[in-house]
Order: structure tokens, then C-alpha cells, then sequence
């Protein structure tokens, strides 16, 4: 991501957070309020910092910040972020939610929509259960 996109991004309201070690950033993880939910923006652990729980402890502050649910989306290809997820607590909704959430929450051309998946947490699958006891997701 360029200066500029960042610049962009937190003037949208990502709000981002770091992992430092000394002086270095080792990882970084956003969240962004959008309309009644939080979304988990742009997370990235340094390559040779990964598997050390870094990822895992800016997820559980970023976690503490919110009491909306929360959404993250990511590429479909991406598997070891999707597992990365899973593990945590959240799940996968089914293709017609994530196209309807994609465009609900995220501004992101058409064709990412195709590449992409939506993961959510307990607390917004009990919410659609509140409001639409029949519908499965
Ligand atoms: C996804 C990403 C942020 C995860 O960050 P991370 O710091 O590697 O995450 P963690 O270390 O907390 O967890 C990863 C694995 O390390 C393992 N782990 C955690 N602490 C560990 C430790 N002390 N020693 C060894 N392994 C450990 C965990 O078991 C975990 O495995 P699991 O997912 O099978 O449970 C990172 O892989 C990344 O930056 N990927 C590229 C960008 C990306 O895909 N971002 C997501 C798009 S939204």
C-alpha cells in the first residue's frame, strides 16, 4: 500500500494498530467502524515474524476495542489467512451474504467481490439469528 492509500484508508476511518519490537513494526492490523459493524482492515505480520502470535495478539486487542460485531473479508485464495480466522472464532458466511456484505460495508470494485470471502464472528451470526430466525447463512 502506497503513503497515499494509507493516508486514504485512515481518513476513512481504519484506525490502525502495530506490534513493534525496539524500534521495528512488525505487524499491523486496522479496524474500521462501519455502520452498526467493525471491520478487520489490512492485517499484515512481517514474512519472517509470522507464526510467532503476533497476528493472534493484535486480533485479541483489536477484539477488546469493539462490542459491534465483526467482519474481515479476504481473498478466497488466501487460506492460511481464512484458517487464521476460523481458529478465532469466526466463520465463513455463504456466497449470497458475502456479496450482499461486500457491497454493504466495503467499497471494492465488482470484480474483487468474485475473489473474495467473508469471515464473521459469534457475536454477528447470533445477531442475524435475532433478527432472521429462518434464513441460514
Ligand atoms: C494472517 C497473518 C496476519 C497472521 O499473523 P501471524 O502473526 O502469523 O499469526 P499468529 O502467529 O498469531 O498465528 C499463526 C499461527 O502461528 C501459530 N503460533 C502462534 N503463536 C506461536 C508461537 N509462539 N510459536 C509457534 N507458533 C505459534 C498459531 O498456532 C497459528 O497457527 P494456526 O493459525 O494454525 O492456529 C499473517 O500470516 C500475514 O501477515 N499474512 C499475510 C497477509 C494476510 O494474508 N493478511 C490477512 C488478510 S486480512
Amino acid at each position: 500500500m502506497s503513503k497515499e492509500e494509507l493516508w486514504q484508508e485512515i481518513h476513512e476511518g481504519v484506525v490502525f494498530w502495530g506490534y513493534e519490537e525496539g524500534d521495528q513494526l512488525i505487524g499491523v492490523m486496522g479496524i474500521q467502524d462501519v455502520k452498526d459493524v467493525s471491520l478487520i482492515r489490512h492485517a499484515y505480520v512481517r514474512t519472517t515474524n509470522r507464526n510467532q502470535g503476533i497476528g493472534g495478539r493484535l486480533l485479541s486487542h483489536l477484539r477488546s476495542l469493539t462490542t459491534r460485531s465483526l467482519l474481515v473479508g479476504t481473498w478466497a485464495d488466501a487460506l492460511w489467512a481464512i484458517r487464521f480466522y476460523e481458529k478465532r472464532g469466526f466463520r465463513q458466511v455463504n456466497k449470497e451474504t458475502k456479496d450482499r456484505l461486500l457491497r454493504e460495508y466495503w467499497s471494492i470494485p465488482v470484480r474483487q467481490i468474485e475473489t473474495s470471502v467473508v469471515l464473521a464472528d459469534e457475536r454477528w451470526f447470533e445477531a442475524q439469528t435475532q433478527t432472521q430466525p429462518t434464513k441460514p447463512f
